[in-house]
C-alpha cells in the first residue's frame, strides 16, 4: 500500500470552532467599534490571532498602542477559550472519524496543519490527539497561511515528501498554502469560496472511502 501523507486544518475542518472564532472576534470588534459580519470572518479563516486583530484595526480604521494590541488579543482568546473549555468530542464534524479511521486502517501519515495555538487544547478536548502523528500549529511556525510553511513541516514531520501530501481546508488562505506547498488540496465547504482548490467537498459526509483510496493509489 502506497503511504500518502494527509494533513488537515483543525477549526472548521474537523471541529466547528469556526463558529466560537466568529462570535469572539465580532465581539471584539464590536467593542472597539467596528462592524463584523459573516463576510469579514470569512477573510479571518485560516489566518493567525495577530494578523486577524491588524485586519479588524485595519477595517475600522484604529491605531492602538502595542500595550492595548496585547490586551485585546488576550480578551478575545479569553472569551474563545470559554467556548472551548466547553467542547467534547460530540462537536467532531460529521463523518471525520470515520475518515480518520479508514486513513489509520490503511496505514497512511495523518498530521494536523492549523494556525490555532490553541490547537493541542482542542484535539485534547474532543478525544483526537492520538490519531494524529504529527501536530503542526501556531505555536510552530513563523509565516502563516497562505505562506506553506505549516504544511511543509507536517510534511516534514511525517517522513512524507510534500507532492504526497493530501490537505484538508475550509479556509481560502489554507487551499492557496497547500497548493504552494505543491500538495493536493481539498476544500471543504462552498465551491464558491473555495474554488482554487483540486476539489471540493461541501463536508466529510460526501466525501465516500472509494475517493480517499483513490488518493492514496494515486
Ligand atoms: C485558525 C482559525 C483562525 C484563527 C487561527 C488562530 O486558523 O481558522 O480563525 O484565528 O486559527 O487561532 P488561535 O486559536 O491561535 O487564536
Ligand atoms: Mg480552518
Amino acid at each position: 500500500m502506497n503511504k500518502k501523507g494527509f494533513i488537515f486544518d483543525l477549526d472548521g475542518v474537523i471541529v466547528d470552532t469556526a463558529k466560537y472564532h466568529y462570535l469572539a472576534w465580532r465581539k471584539l470588534a464590536e467593542s472597539i467599534g467596528v462592524s463584523f459580519t459573516e463576510k469579514e470572518n470569512e477573510q479571518l479563516k485560516g489566518v493567525s490571532r495577530i494578523k486577524s486583530l491588524e485586519k479588524i484595526l485595519e477595517w475600522g480604521n484604529k491605531t492602538i498602542s502595542e500595550d492595548d494590541f496585547m490586551k485585546l488579543m488576550a480578551i478575545k482568546n479569553d472569551d474563545y477559550l470559554t467556548y472551548i473549555n466547553k467542547m467534547n468530542k460530540e462537536e467532531i464534524l460529521p463523518d471525520v472519524n470515520r475518515v480518520l479511521e479508514y486513513l489509520i486502517q490503511n496505514e497512511q501519515g495523518i498530521a494536523l496543519g492549523s494556525a490555532s495555538k490553541n490547537a493541542r487544547t482542542i484535539l485534547k478536548k474532543v478525544n483526537l490527539i492520538s490519531d494524529f502523528n504529527a501536530i503542526v500549529d501556531g505555536n510552530d511556525v513563523e509565516k502563516g497561511k497562505p505562506n506553506p510553511e505549516v504544511f511543509l513541516k507536517a510534511a516534514k514531520a511525517l517522513g512524507i515528501a510534500q507532492e504526497d501530501c493530501i490537505v484538508f481546508e475550509d479556509s481560502v488562505a489554507g487551499v492557496q498554502a497547500a497548493n504552494a506547498a505543491n500538495m493536493v488540496s481539498i476544500g471543504i465547504g462552498e465551491q464558491e469560496i473555495l474554488y482554487e482548490a483540486d476539489y471540493v467537498f461541501k463536508n466529510f459526509t460526501e466525501m465516500e472511502n472509494s475517493f480517499l483510496i483513490e488518493l492514496i493509489k494515486k
